[in-house]
């Protein structure tokens, strides 16, 4: 199929799992327990250095000047998501200095996405598919900070990054038209964003299972 129809049906089917991590429930906060802005935020700082990483590693291992800049850019970005967060950790009472999101080591989805290979998988699962699996993650960490009564920090991530993670998600769409070509490259780019989306959805039950937690805001 063209890249065009390619990329009108991964979207298609991406927005049909995303539609699972949003059911209504998710939107009712369970505030019980340690669930509460400063503890998401600590998991976003651990979310935007991972992002930050797997962009720069592939900044390097590609030859293509375009994808090489949109990646490039996107680890700009998730750096500046980074100190942001901190700095509001830091208005909120907590030092982020001291604390080191990596502690427990990288995620599995950080595992996955740093051993693929080509730029249409990389493209497909780290911009196409997690910065869309953000977007619906941010929109619901905004409304859990609104009923929790933090505007600012709703303000933050609704005025720069959730509008930075769409961004994103766009080039990853612009690179995806470009290099998303023969029918081997496509299947391959399916299964990467497919894989991610998988592994968002394990994440999400295991993070709701030990820690009650659903709002854990993307990047
Ligand atoms: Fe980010
Ligand atoms: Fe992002």
């Amino acid at each position: 199929m063209t890249p065009q129809d390619f990329v009108k049906e991964l979207d298609e089917r991406n927005q049909a799992v995303l539609r699972r991590l949003e059911p209504e429930a998710t939107l009712a906060p369970e505030v019980s327990g340690d669930l509460n802005v400063i503890n998401l935020l600590k998991v976003a700082l651990k979310n935007e250095v991972e992002a930050t990483e797997i962009a720069a590693r592939w900044l390097v291992t590609t030859d293509d000047v375009e994808v090489k800049m949109a990646f490039a850019r996107q680890a700009g970005d998730e750096a500046k998501h980074y100190r942001m967060i901190a700095e509001r950790l830091r208005e909120l009472g907590f030092d982020a200095r001291l604390f080191d999101p990596l502690a427990k080591g990288y995620g599995p989805l950080f595992g996955y996405l740093d051993g693929l290979r080509s730029t249409v998988e990389r493209v497909a699962a780290g911009q196409f598919t997690r910065e869309a699996i953000a977007v619906v993650k941010n929109r619901q960490f905004i409304e859990f900070c609104e009923r929790a009564g933090d505007r600012v920090t709703a303000a933050l991530y609704r005025d720069v990054i959730e509008p930075d993670e769409r961004f994103h998600h766009e080039l990853g769409r612009s690179i995806l038209l470009r290099t998303a070509t023969t029918g081997e490259d496509q299947e391959r780019a399916r299964r990467a964003a497919a894989r991610t989306l998988e592994l968002a959805e394990e994440l999400q039950a295991a993070a709701l299972k030990t820690a009650g937690i659903h709002h854990a805001p993307g990047c």
